[in-house]
């Protein structure tokens, strides 16, 4: 019995396709330092790498000509020889140039670096925030159902949706997460993605398997909005990788998500312990590392 046990779970093991986790990475405190100064927004270089656990350890980890608005993402500033926190207000910002839009700051029409307020409250120059289009002479909130063609449904209404035009010929707004699963009204678009497909009018994602010649195309796939998994190439067909060998020094790491490292004998192994990209607190910044905005 426990022998059936045994094959089943060995069965199980082996048959377990290499996923990754786009939301989490390796814990810092594994990773060598040319690792740890990839992902230097969660993780901090000193003698060995650590997890970066405020914003005031992320600012006393950065050198002076580090310690810039910039470079800090708008969180330190560099005073009495040392780089520290500090909380920055589009109030800060005195001239258009440096009103900065990280922050979701906009130089509005009455000369002053303020939250943004409404579309109308901007210039021509100062239009460009998602959302917002300078139509017929007017700064102008984009609502996507008011667009009567494709050509014209092309906007963005909001900073995280796109207006597309459905199988059904409406414009309608699409996350900028959408992923395969999301895309079963935009047959075009699903199809136009190597990693979905379109069937009996539902778009899915592709398996490894149905990655057909396309060689650079069979290396990683999403199987859900923050999930891949690896796949193989054999030379001639796409199959689900059964382990992570073939990854190499120099991707393990990038194509792994972040979840497997280079080890000192040479394989490319998962970490022991992920992180959630979520609990980092320069969790502002944290987008640059996901790559799951893949279909618009
Ligand atoms: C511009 O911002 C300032 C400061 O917040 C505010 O007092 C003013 O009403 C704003 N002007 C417009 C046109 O929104
Ligand atoms: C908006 O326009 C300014 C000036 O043309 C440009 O520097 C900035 O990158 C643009 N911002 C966005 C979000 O497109
Ligand atoms: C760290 O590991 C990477 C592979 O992920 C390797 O290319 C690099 O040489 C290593 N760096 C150091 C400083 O050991
Ligand atoms: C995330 O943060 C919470 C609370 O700070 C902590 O309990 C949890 O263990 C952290 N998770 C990871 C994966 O580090």
């Amino acid at each position: 019995m426990s022998k059936f046990l045994l094959l089943f779970i060995f069965i199980l093991a082996t048959t377990q396709a290499i996923t990754f986790d786009l939301t989490r990475h390796c814990a810092c405190e594994e990773l060598n330092e040319s690792e740890c100064h990839r992902l230097y927004q969660v993780c901090k270089w000193t003698t060995t790498c650590e997890t970066i656990l405020s914003i005031a350890s992320f600012c006393s980890s950065l050198q002076e000509s580090s310690c810039t608005k910039l470079e800090s993402y708008y969180q330190c500033v560099w005073e009495n020889k040392a780089c520290v926190e500090k909380t920055y207000t589009c109030d800060d910002f005195k001239t258009n140039p440096e009103c900065t839009h990280e922050l979701d700051c906009w130089w509005n029409k009455s000369g002053k670096c303020a939250s943004f307020t409404s579309c109308v409250d901007y210039d021509e120059s100062n239009c460009n925030r998602s959302g917002c289009e300078y139509i017929s002479g007017a700064c102008t909130q984009i609502t996507c159902s008011s667009f009567q063609s494709d050509q014209d449904c092309k906007y963005m209404d909001s900073q995280h949706s796109f207006c597309r035009w459905t199988d059904d010929n409406k414009c309608q707004p699409l996350s900028t997460t959408a992923t395969c699963t999301d895309l079963s009204s935009y047959k075009f678009k699903c199809e136009d993605n190597f990693a979905c497909k379109y069937e009996s009018n539902q778009c899915s994602f592709r398996t490894c398997a149905e990655i057909i010649g396309k060689y650079n195309n069979c290396r990683t796939l999403p199987i859900s909005g923050t999930e891949k998994i690896l796949c193989s190439w054999d030379g001639t067909t796409c199959a689900d990788a059964e382990d992570a060998s073939e990854l190499t020094e120099s991707n393990c790491f990038e194509w792994s998500a972040y979840n497997y490292r280079w080890t000192s004998d040479n394989k490319c192994e998962a970490c022991d312990t992920l992180v959630s990209f979520g609990n980092s607190t320069s969790a502002a910044i944290i987008p640059v590392f996901f790559a799951i905005a893949f279909i618009t």
